[in-house]
């Protein structure tokens, strides 16, 4: 910054120099600096600024902090920080270092018998509960990587990702707002605005020597001049470029995408209240790629017999009878549905709820509520089941698809459900909690590929492995570069869980 003060301040005593050396007798000022040095200035002036800038842009960070963490200390420090192993839980070591300066907690890390020695109180009274197990010395680490560590430290990333479904870090940063990069933002635009006015002092050099007045621009006509319009232009396609392609991204692999379906489905009456296993539904999640919703016909295996619904009542089990093309009255499918007019299904169906609703009232007749329910039911069907294509009320239901990976991505539930041996839960959370299905997981790269270094593969009593034999095992445990305690465990990563190829078409 000193420098570009000190340029800036050059450009114009030369300015003025000049000017007088025209006005005046001609004389030499010493200070000023020739012209092309000034440029040589200028050239460094940007390098400097670019080191700084990534200098700040390193600094300390969580993610280096884990590295470090997991490398060094892992062994002896529980990755929680809130479980004691051989050394104590980290969690909250800085309050408990607050009283003393920070370099002492550094000088701990990178020495602790020596500071112990030393009769530093916090080193002894912990040497009094741990001793004689002595922590390895650090001597190595810089106070940037002892940083690194403590922020790590102070926010792991709470449980481990398969648990939480979610890319952990990287979701963290895209949330808030980014203030080291709108501060470095308005830096550079201090630093554009005030080189603008170098190079204006600098044509005003050369036009003097060449014998004319000297310009001098407002600030209105720097920024109108063509070379900040284009900035301004190119910055903003810029801006706008990045948030297109960002949330094209996004686009359909919403976490927490909750759209409304047609019929009111409940998970929590069926797989939770009712436990009816996942797999009893989405029966082909075990054995394909896909793990498809149910078809209609299935539902009709318990709703032929299970007419209302103890929340719904008629509302919402009506439209699988619509549907499919079942009588509820006769409790008989219907010959030749798929060529009823609507006003013989809308018939068929108010009859059959007006009943419903007559007997559970104990009446005689449909009173005025009850026509109003009769109305307000068949509009729902409609609006649930109406093809938007041919207009019929007949047909499969059209549930709307949660989860969506894109096109590039190859998925198969078979190879995870049935070879992996991971619960629906792992990936979709509890479903059977749930009154209406929320999309669980990022489904992003990032939440793949983490599951997949911290996944083991399942050989034992696995059929898919069974006519792999021990040699074959033995092969990709060899493979696991992994200190010598990991040796008996094999992770989807170590099997090729981590190739491009694997995931991409
Ligand atoms: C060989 C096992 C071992 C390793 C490796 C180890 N520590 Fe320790 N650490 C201990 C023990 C044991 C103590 C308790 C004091 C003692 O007995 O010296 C401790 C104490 C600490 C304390 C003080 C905790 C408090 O509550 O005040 C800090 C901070 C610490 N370790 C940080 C680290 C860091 C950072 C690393 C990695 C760079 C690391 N340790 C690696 C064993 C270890
Ligand atoms: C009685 C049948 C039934 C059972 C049992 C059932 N489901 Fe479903 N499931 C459905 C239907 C119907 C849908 C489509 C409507 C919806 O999203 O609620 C669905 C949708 C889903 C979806 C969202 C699909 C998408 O569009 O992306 C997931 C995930 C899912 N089920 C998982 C499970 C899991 C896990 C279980 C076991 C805990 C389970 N299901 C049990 C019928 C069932
Ligand atoms: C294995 C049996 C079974 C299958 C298959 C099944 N259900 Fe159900 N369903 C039930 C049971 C049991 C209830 C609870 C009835 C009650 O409310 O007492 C229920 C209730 C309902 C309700 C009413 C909830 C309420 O309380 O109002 C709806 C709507 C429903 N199911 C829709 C479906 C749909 C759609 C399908 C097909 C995707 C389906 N069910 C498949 C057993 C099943
Ligand atoms: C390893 C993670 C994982 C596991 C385990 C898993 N799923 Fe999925 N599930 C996914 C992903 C990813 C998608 C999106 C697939 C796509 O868009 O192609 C998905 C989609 C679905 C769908 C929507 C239809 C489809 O195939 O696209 C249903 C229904 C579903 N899962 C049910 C289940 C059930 C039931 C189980 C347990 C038997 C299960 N899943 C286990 C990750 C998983
Ligand atoms: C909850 C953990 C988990 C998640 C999340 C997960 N996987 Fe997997 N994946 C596994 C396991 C375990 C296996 C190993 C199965 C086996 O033994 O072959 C596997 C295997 C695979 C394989 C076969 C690899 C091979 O070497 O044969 C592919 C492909 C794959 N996963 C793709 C995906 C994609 C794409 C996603 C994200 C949309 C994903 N997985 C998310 C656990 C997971
Ligand atoms: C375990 C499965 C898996 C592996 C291995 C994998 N990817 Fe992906 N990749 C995905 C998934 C899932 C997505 C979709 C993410 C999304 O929808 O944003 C994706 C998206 C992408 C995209 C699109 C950008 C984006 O974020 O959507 C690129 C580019 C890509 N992967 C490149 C690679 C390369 C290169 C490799 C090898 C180093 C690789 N992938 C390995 C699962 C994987």
């Amino acid at each position: 910054m000193l420098t570009f003060a000190h340029l800036y301040l050059c450009a114009d005593k030369k300015l003025t120099n000049i000017r007088r050396r025209l006005s005046q007798k001609p004389f030499i000022e010493k200070s000023t600096i020739p012209l092309n040095m000034l440029l040589k200035r200028i050239c460094w002036v940007f390098t400097l600024l670019i080191t700084t800038s990534t200098a700040l842009l390193a600094g300390p960070t969580k993610e280096a902090g884990k590295d470090l963490f997991t490398a060094n200390c892992a062994s002896c420090h529980a990755k929680d920080m809130k479980t004691a192993s051989t050394g104590p839980a980290l969690g909250g070591v800085e309050e408990r270092w607050a009283d003393y300066p920070r370099t002492d907690l550094y000088s701990w890390v990178r020495n602790s018998q020596a500071l112990i020695a030393s009769g530093h109180p916090r080193a002894t009274e912990l040497w009094a509960k741990y001793k004689p197990t002595i922590m390895n010395s650090f001597s190595g680490l810089t106070d940037e990587q002892i940083e690194s560590i403590i922020m790590y430290i102070n926010d792991p990333g709470g449980k481990p990702v398969v648990d939480a479904g979610t890319e952990t870090g990287s979701a963290k940063k895209e949330s808030g707002i980014p203030w080291l990069f709108i501060g470095l933002a308005l830096v550079l635009l201090l630093l554009a605005f005030a080189l603008m006015r170098i190079v204006n002092n600098l044509q005003n050099v050369s036009r003097v020597r060449d014998g004319q007045e000297p310009v001098e621009k407002t600030l209105g006509e720097i920024l109108s001049t063509k070379g900040a319009i284009a900035f301004f232009v190119f910055a903003l396609v810029l801006i706008f470029g990045y948030k297109t392609v960002d949330n094209a991204i996004n686009m359909g692999r919403e976490q927490g995408y909750q759209p409304d379906q047609p019929i009111a489905f409940s998970h929590k009456i069926h797989a939770g209240i009712n436990k009816i296993d996942c797999q009893y539904c989405h029966d082909t999640a075990r054995r394909s790629k896909h793990a498809s919703v149910p078809a209609t016909n299935t539902c009709m295996n318990c709703h032929a017999a299970i007419k209302s619904g103890t929340i719904t009542g008629t509302k919402e089990i009506t439209k699988i009878y619509a549907s499919i093309g079942y009588d509820p009255l006769t409790n008989r499918y219907i010959d030749g549905y798929d060529s009823w007019s609507e006003k013989q299904i809308e018939e068929l169906f108010k009859k059959w709820i007006g009943q419903e609703y007559i007997t559970a009232n104990s009446l005689t007749a449909l009173d005025d509520a009850g026509k109003s329910v009769v109305e307000t039911q068949w509009d729902g069907i409609v609006e649930a089941l109406r093809d938007d294509n041919n207009g019929k009320i007949q047909g499969p239901i059209e549930w709307v698809k949660i989860h969506n990976l894109p096109d590039h991505v190859y998925f198969n539930h078979s190879q995870h459900v049935s070879v992996g041996k991971i619960e629906c839960q792992k990936c979709h959370g509890d479903i059977q909690e749930m009154d209406v299905v929320s999309q669980y997981a990022t489904l992003g790269m990032g939440w793949c590929i983490s599951c997949h270094s911290q996944t083991e593969v399942q050989f034992k009593d696995n059929p898919f492995y069974s006519q792999y034999n021990e040699e074959y095992i033995k092969y990709h445990k060899k493979q696991v570069a992994k200190p010598e305690s990991e040796m008996d465990k094999v992770f989807v990563e170590d099997i090729g869980g981590l190739e491009c190829q694997k995931c991409h078409y």
